[in-house]
């Protein structure tokens, strides 16, 4: 049957790019018979340093955007990543599968361990292949992450296809990665070029799930744009990347695509997208920040939510584990 995992790091609130990537989706997934896992990823989120006081709280806010957003909890199961603990026993058999040769070449450790990588935490190191983990302790068949993921979906992938070869085995099925469509990508509001994040310190660069209405609009509105007016076709925004960013935005947020979008507003210059884009910014977001803000009031009902997902998740997770022990040879 087909099987859907992804998770959310714990590590600070979530912005547009999140909820475009990732949590819209989960929540748009939810039609089928596939069983869903979404996990917060906890122990991700302490490969850099989380002070113990806030990390329980980020863990309930990320399970309350999943919430607000719309995943469904009799559709889907969402649990902190460190309550299942087939997680961090999976993650080491597969350290023994995965080359180091294959981490060297990822390209995020390069860019958050930064020039002193002698100091930075051999987690942060393996921090992929806790990730394959995640993905194969379910036999997850679909992952549904944003562009920025490929580089460790790609690394799940050897590791499945490894582990299957060296143990002569189909155990593991061969996720595939679900990234298409305009929400893939979402750049930051001050500069076309790089991503929208929650480690920007400017906070004009991105929309927060937690932002209320005004607070939507100004952004948009102070959203660097150029002087140009909009294309006729997707082909017109190339060489424009805050104009193809906004067009993106509101093409994902809208459910249509870009060319419905330059339909509308081929011609027309920013004077009169902006305003047609924060409309409905505020219109998909707002009730998210609303629901949000209801949810995070009442921490008691979301440990319950949490609690009861990760008994579910390990009822799944646990039976892998003993099964790979097995085909590896291990004892226990
Ligand atoms: P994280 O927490 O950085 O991001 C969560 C999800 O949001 C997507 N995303 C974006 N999508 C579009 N535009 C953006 N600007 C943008 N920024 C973030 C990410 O692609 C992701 O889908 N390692 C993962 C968490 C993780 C995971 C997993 C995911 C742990 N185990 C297993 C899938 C399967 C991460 O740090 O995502």
């Amino acid at each position: 049957g087909k099987r859907i995992l992804s998770g959310i790091q714990a590590s600070g609130s979530l912005h547009l790019g999140n909820y475009l990537g990732a949590l819209k989706k989960f929540a748009d997934m939810q039609g089928d018979d596939a069983e869903r896992f979404y996990m917060i990823a906890d122990l991700h989120a302490i490969t850099v340093w989380q002070e113990p006081a806030k990390l329980l709280q980020q863990t309930r806010e990320i399970a309350a955007c999943y919430l607000a957003a719309g995943v469904d909890i009799d559709r889907s199961t969402i649990f902190p990543q460190s309550a299942v603990r087939a997680h961090s026993e999976m993650a080491w058999l597969l350290n023994c599968v995965a080359r180091l040769g294959w981490l060297d070449r990822m390209t995020q450790f390069k860019d958050k361990a930064g020039k002193d990588k002698e100091r930075a935490s051999v987690g942060l190191y393996t921090y992929p292949v806790l990730q394959a983990a995640d993905i194969l302790v379910y036999k997850a068949t679909h992952v549904p992450v944003g562009e920025d993921q490929r580089q460790h979906l790609e690394l799940t992938r050897d590791v499945a296809k490894k582990f299957n070869h060296d143990f002569d085995t189909d155990y593991f099925p061969i996720p595939e990665t679900l990234y298409q469509g305009p929400g893939a990508r979402i750049m930051s509001l001050r500069d076309g070029t790089a991503k929208m994040s929650k480690s920007e310190p400017s906070d004009n660069s991105r929309i927060n799930l937690t932002d209320d209405a005004d607070t939507i609009a100004s952004k948009i509105k102070k959203a660097k744009s150029d002087a140009d007016v909009l294309p006729e076709d997707a082909e017109g925004l190339e060489s424009r990347p805050e104009a193809k960013n906004l067009v993106g935005i509101y093409a994902a947020l809208a459910g249509v695509t870009v060319a419905d979008v330059l339909r509308d507003f081929g011609g027309k210059g920013f004077g009169a997208f902006k305003p047609a884009l924060a409309e409905v910014v505020v219109e998909k977001m707002s009730p998210i920040s609303v629901k949000l803000r209801q949810l995070i009031a009442d921490p008691a009902e979301i440990d319950r939510v949490l609690a009861k997902g990760a008994e579910r998740a390990s009822a799944v997770a646990d039976p892998v584990v003993k099964d790979v022990k097995k085909i590896i040879g291990l004892w226990g």
